[in-house]
């Protein structure tokens, strides 16, 4: 069941008698929903797993209420990532680091790493007060497919299969934590997300980049799973090739009206052609890419519920929060 927005004491409290209990409950952050469970509870944990359909080779992110509270579960805090904590938490960067003995393996993956992050949420903060306990969550939707940004998202796709779903409205940022690694003398990004890359530079410098998403990995147990080339994924084909798009918005090859193809479009700002396009998503009329990215899992899964031959996607100026969104859009379109 969903409970009303904002969650009143009686059901935070519900819901961290249910985690301490080994239940697994959603949950609202600033970037998508979390699918919860005690980060120290492994029989919790390998329900998410199979809740998600998520293979055991993909760590998890521990969720903690504050800074002091993620020095226990890490051997080391170095000096960056200390900074980055201060500066980023409570907000959308996961930081990777050598895990303690208290993490058990199947929150890790069998990582000797994990990943943390305190998220700028009033509900998930107060569920962590309360609970006591790290929670292990996840994006809560099923594995590889597009991510959550309201409570009715998790319930369409998890909704029978979990104990409690907490609804905090739609999520402010609506894209993943920036997932940075810090065991290594250079500092890694993992996964573009919610925190801009520049900003991260300025305070630590150079931070090392992803390999593109070209190919499967050789061992995708050594890449963060994250980086797997096909995720964040609709049902309907999706393209970013721009020569593909002109031909669908052309009206006179594939697509457009007339034709039996119906072709979708994610725009960022409003497209000067969107009469051929049968349903078309604008992100932000005034090109503003937090806005576009508050709107983006939600623009995607109505397009791909429209019934759609294809969705058509525009890609984002490569930079602060376009970077996660085209990051997003290349594994989306990866076939
Ligand atoms: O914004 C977020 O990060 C959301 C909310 C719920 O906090 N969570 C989220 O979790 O996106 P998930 O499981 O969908 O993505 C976690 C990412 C994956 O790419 C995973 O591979 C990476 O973090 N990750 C987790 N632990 C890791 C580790 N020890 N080493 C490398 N990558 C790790
Ligand atoms: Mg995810």
């Amino acid at each position: 069941m969903t409970t009303s927005i904002p969650p009143s004491p009686g059901e935070l409290a519900r819901a961290a008698d249910i985690l301490r209990q080994g239940g697994v409950v959603a949950f609202p952050t600033e970037t998508v929903y979390g699918l919860g469970a005690s980060a120290f509870d492994v029989e919790a944990l390998a329900r998410v797993f199979e809740v998600k359909g998520r293979p055991l080779f993909d760590p998890l992110i521990v969720h903690v209420p504050g800074i002091d509270h993620a020095r226990p579960l890490v051997r080391q805090f170095p000096e960056p990532a200390q900074k980055l904590a201060a500066r980023f938490w409570p907000g959308p960067l996961t930081l990777v680091l050598h895990k303690s003995m208290l993490v058990p393996d199947l929150a890790t993956a069998g990582c000797p790493t994990v990943a943390v992050r305190v998220p700028d949420h009033p509900v998930a903060l107060e569920l962590l007060r309360l609970t006591g306990v790290p929670l292990a969550a996840p994006s809560a939707n099923l594995f590889g497919r597009i991510s959550p940004t309201t409570a009715a998202h998790v319930r369409e796709q998890l909704g029978e299969q979990i104990d409690l779903i907490l609804d905090g409205g739609p999520c402010r940022v609506g894209v993943e934590s920036t997932v940075v690694q810090l065991t290594e003398n250079r500092p890694v990004l993992l996964r573009p997300g919610g925190t801009p890359l520049e900003e991260i530079e300025t305070l630590i410098g150079p931070v090392e980049l992803p390999a593109p998403a070209a190919s499967e990995p050789a061992n995708p147990g050594l890449a963060s799973p994250g980086t797997l080339p096909r995720h964040y994924a609709p049902h309907t084909p999706l393209t970013i090739d721009r020569h593909q798009a002109a031909e669908a918005g052309s009206g006179t090859s594939t697509a457009g009206p007339g034709s039996p193809w119906r072709v979708g479009l994610l725009a960022f700002t409003a497209p000067a052609d969107s009469g051929r396009f049968h349903q078309v998503e604008i992100l932000s009329p005034a090109g503003d890419l937090r806005e576009a990215t508050s709107r983006f899992f939600s623009a995607l899964r109505r397009l791909d519920a429209a019934g759609l031959d294809l969705i058509v996607a525009e890609t984002f100026p490569e930079h602060g929060l376009g970077r996660a969104l085209n990051d997003r859009l290349r594994r989306a379109a990866h076939r």
